[in-house]
């Protein structure tokens, strides 16, 4: 797909409903008693891929535009599926729901598309076995194909190495069939969203500091969710606003719960002019409207404790340095190689092969900004954080941008390059 330099970016937008919220909602209506209804749901492919699972563990799901409505079985209601899972392309799907799996009477095999069968599992299976579990890798190599099969499974107090949403959820998604309490503390604070959402269902949840404990067998109930928009896919239009003169955009219905809001920090701490307007929360997560304006950027330190709250906008904050006057140095972000691809590695030939000057270190880049980027052509690696990244750098470079792959933002945004163009209209 071919994209050059841009109009200034104008007008509104609302972005699709945040991934991460999205899985969870089905996840744990599943795992409830009585009807959730979802809306705002995400429809990326990623989500389908949960959505697909619990249905084959015997959860109804309809699937209607405007509305999600899970038909959920209880803490012990799902049954044997027919073959394996398949978990598609998405990390959160894998991980979390190999939680939900080791309590259940059953045994179950499940794998997922090229790019999650080298993603890494033993941060999942290491703690899984230590409460009990009986989950192995197929191929030994610590990857999917994963087998997991029934065992009783205990409480644990586990110290993680990595400050992980995904390995979080899938320890406290066990704990829920555990023996006693199960705690996870993590180095610096991920994402808190099935801490909240396993709240609202009737779970007794408690953080402290980077510590969340569960307690097992509650009786979880339906609920009612709308989901916000994801800040994640927001990142890129932020990006764009940002660095295409005059630009000045509305984006609509944002979450901006505090274990999330690292790129406005980082936005902010750079020079950027954004306004956050019309806060309010949506089911304990809170929103808001972002007033985005074309802004001169200068470089910055991102690194520590911001690194969970804006993982996946590393790619675009890379880019963002690119425009902005000085050094930006990304530490602590080692995570980045273990993602859809290795975000180090993409980011730094792709943005080289533009004519920034970029340099991989061990656990993130550094970029010197200030001089201009020309068009080359991108490979995405099948990356969706990759493509959605060089449409939008695309828009402030010369002559034009080819990105290979392009199409792979249907797993997270399906409508992000209808959107980008509304906005240049
Ligand atoms: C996610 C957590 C993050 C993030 C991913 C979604 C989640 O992964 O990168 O896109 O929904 O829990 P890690 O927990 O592995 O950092």
């Amino acid at each position: 797909m071919k994209f050059q330099k841009g109009n200034p970016l104008k007008g509104t937008v609302t972005v699709p409903g945040d991934k991460s919220i999205s899985h969870r909602a089905v996840m744990f209506g599943a795992l409830s008693e009585g009807t959730t209804r979802v809306t705002n749901f995400l429809q990326g492919a990623d989500c389908l891929s949960t959505i697909a699972c619990f249905e084959k563990l015997g959860i109804p799901i309809e699937n209607d535009p405007g509305e999600i409505l899970i038909h959920g079985k209880g803490l012990h209601g799902l049954r044997a599926p027919a073959g394996p899972l398949d978990t598609g392309n998405s990390g959160t799907t894998t991980r979390l729901i190999c939680g939900i799996l080791a309590g259940q009477p059953f045994s179950t095999e499940l794998n997922g598309d090229a790019s999650i069968q080298t993603r890494p599992m033993k941060r999942i299976m290491d703690p899984l076995g230590q409460m009990g579990a009986q989950i192995e890798s197929l191929r030994g190599n610590g990857c999917a194909p994963l087998r997991i099969r029934s065992a009783p499974l205990h409480g644990i107090h586990y110290r993680s190495p990595v400050a992980s949403a995904q390995v979080k959820s899938c320890i406290l998604l066990a704990g829920l069939y555990a023996d006693g309490p199960t705690s996870v503390t993590e180095p610096y604070l991920s994402r808190n969203h099935s801490e909240l959402m396993l709240r609202n269902f009737g779970a007794s949840v408690k953080s402290e500091g980077t510590t969340a404990t569960i307690q097992p067998n509650p009786r979880l109930l339906s609920q009612e969710i709308r989901v916000p928009g994801d800040i994640s896919s927001a990142a890129y239009f932020i990006a764009a606003g940002l660095i295409v003169p005059n630009s000045e955009i509305l984006i609509k219905n944002v979450g901006i719960n505090p274990t999330r809001d690292g790129i406005l920090h980082v936005c902010r701490d750079m020079g950027a002019d954004i306004t956050l307007l019309n806060e309010d929360y949506e089911n304990g997560e809170p929103t808001a409207d972002l007033l985005v304006r074309h802004s001169s950027l200068h470089g910055t330190t991102v690194g520590g404790a911001l690194i969970p709250t804006l993982i996946d906008e590393l790619p675009v904050v890379a880019a963002l340095a690119c425009f902005a006057e000085g050094t930006t140095v990304i530490r602590d972000a080692q995570e980045l190689k273990v993602k859809e691809s290795n975000r180090i590695d993409v980011m730094v030939k792709n943005l080289s092969a533009m004519g920034a000057r970029i340099t991989a270190t061990e656990d993130g880049m550094i970029i010197e900004g200030g001089s201009a980027l020309h068009g080359a052509v991108i490979d995405s690696r099948l990356d969706h954080r990759i493509a959605m990244t060089f449409a939008v750098t695309a828009l402030a470079a010369d002559g034009e941008t080819f990105i290979q792959g392009a199409d792979c933002v249907r797993i997270s945004y399906p409508g992000f390059y209808e959107d980008l163009e509304h906005l240049c209209r």
